[in-house]
């Protein structure tokens, strides 16, 4: 039996604007995502929008009482900025209601509420002046954070800043899956620098509000395979470390932007505009812990030819299609388990051995009522093994030292998923879209409160 270290956290994650509803209702403003919906709803998929979701306003205290019915010690969600503060200034009361009550709730039933203030919601009056791309946003995040602690701090002890920046940054400025959908890698690097600001900023907040507590950034880091050892392979797996991982892991943990990312935005014309004071704030403010969100490995090879300046990431490193991959059919991802040993290793070695917990991990799968046997169960044997082959991976990193303090799955309930809306399910409970978003166990649900038990398997 695999045994996991005293008072792991088990749990699950998700955010809010993927599982509230009334996304335009109860005095929240649009988000970037409503808005988003509103002008072009023809990019999601079947039409399934923002509004869509698995209305956790609602039904949060029936979905707790099912977290703790399976045995999990903590959950990680979020706030939505444009329902806390409509107008960006003004604090909405009913918002702080629900917010306290469903924190409060988790609390006493034993689930640790990690609350993330980021996921990729960007309030619409904000983008509308130019979002991220503005120093503004750093000020407008910075009043929302402290607002955040002032308000829930008493009963939230864990705090992250942000979700997968690199996600918000690549998605809206190079690939044109988040709005505003425009290709500009400059740009995209002065998001980057204006959300990494931001944490940076509401860090120092919470440290001078004083608050009991922790608080740390959920990063995404799919560690980069080169094809060969080759040197041209190998600046690749360096270049796409460096934009990806180094470049918020470095600063967060370390408190400083690492010099080789320096260098290579400056041979390409992609430095953004900083401030004086800022390589302070970056020194004095970073985190207590790390989120890691882990899926898929990078697999990369050397572009045809290093073009300077880089108009594009491909510039600095090509895709790579590794023959031996084995992947997740139903989702078309890579599934590379030994990943997350090797993330261990790094942190362990590179980063001081930081605190760190898997902040998101799990298997997509599209089309799943396939797998509904006739008691209407979805049988998910894949998520088991899936879940189990990254637990391996993981336990043995924890052996060799790895300083790792819990395991959330991604996610509990299936959720709306941006674009993708309820394309790729991922959750221990199926939610019925025709029938209220009532929900129902699938078999991987009872695996996990046996490994919850347990404490391994
Ligand atoms: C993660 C995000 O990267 O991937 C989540 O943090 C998202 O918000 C999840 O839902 C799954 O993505 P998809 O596209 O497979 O539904």
């Amino acid at each position: 039996m695999l045994k996991f270290p005293n008072d792991f956290f088990w749990g699950a994650a998700a955010s809010a604007p993927q599982t509230e509803g009334y996304s335009l209702s109860k005095g929240k403003s649009p988000s970037t995502w409503d808005q988003w919906f509103k002008l072009s709803p023809e990019k999601f998929y079947q039409n399934q929008g923002p509004t869509d979701t698995s209305n956790t306003y609602e039904l949060y205290g029936e979905d707790i009482q099912r977290m703790a019915e399976m045995g999990m010690n903590s959950y990680r969600t979020s706030i939505s900025w444009s329902r806390l503060l409509p107008d960006g200034r003004s604090v909405n009361t009913e918002a702080v209601s629900f917010y306290r009550a469903y924190f409060n709730n988790l609390n006493a039933n034993g689930v640790e509420p990690i609350i993330n203030l980021f996921h990729f919601d960007m309030p619409w009056w904000l983008m509308e002046k130019g979002g991220w791309e503005t120093r503004e946003s750093v000020e407008a995040f910075t009043f929302y954070a402290k607002t955040c602690f002032e308000l829930f701090g008493d009963i939230v002890k864990y705090w992250t800043t942000f979700n997968e920046p690199i996600v918000h940054i690549e998605c809206g400025y190079l690939y044109g899956f988040h709005y505003p959908a425009i290709q500009n890698f400059k740009k995209a690097v002065q998001v980057g620098y204006h959300t990494l600001i931001a944490h940076t900023s509401a860090v120092e907040a919470f440290r001078k509000s004083k608050r009991e507590g922790k608080i740390g950034i959920i990063l995404n880091i799919s560690p980069s395979y080169a094809r060969s050892e080759a040197e041209n392979d190998q600046k690749a797996k360096e270049n796409a470390d460096l934009l990806n991982i180094k470049s918020f892991l470095d600063p967060c943990v370390w408190g400083e932007i690492s010099q080789d990312l320096k260098i290579l935005l400056k041979e390409n014309n992609l430095l953004p505009k900083t401030q004086s004071n800022d390589i302070h704030l970056i020194s004095q403010n970073t985190v207590d812990f790390i989120g890691l969100n882990y899926y898929q490995p990078r697999r990369v090879k050397a572009p045809e030819e290093y073009n300077t300046p880089a108009k594009m990431p491909e510039d600095f490193y090509a895709p790579y299609d590794w023959p031996g991959k084995k992947m997740n059919v139903y989702r078309g991802w890579e599934i590379y388990p030994k990943a997350l040993y090797d993330v261990a290793i790094m942190i362990k070695e590179e980063y001081k051995n930081i605190p760190w917990f898997v902040s998101e991990n799990g298997i997509g799968v599209s089309n799943e009522d396939r797998f509904m046997d006739e008691n209407k169960v979805i049988q998910d044997d894949y998520r088991i093994e899936f879940i189990q082959d990254h637990l391996k991976e993981l336990h043995k990193g924890i052996k060799d030292g790895s300083n790792c303090f819990g395991y959330h799955a991604w996610t509990f309930v299936d959720c709306w998923s941006w674009l993708n809306g309820y394309r790729n399910r991922y959750g221990f409970y199926r939610v019925d879209l025709e029938n209220n978003y009532a929900r129902s166990l699938k078999k991987s649900g009872l695996w996990y409160k046996e490994l919850i038990k347990n404490n391994g398997f």
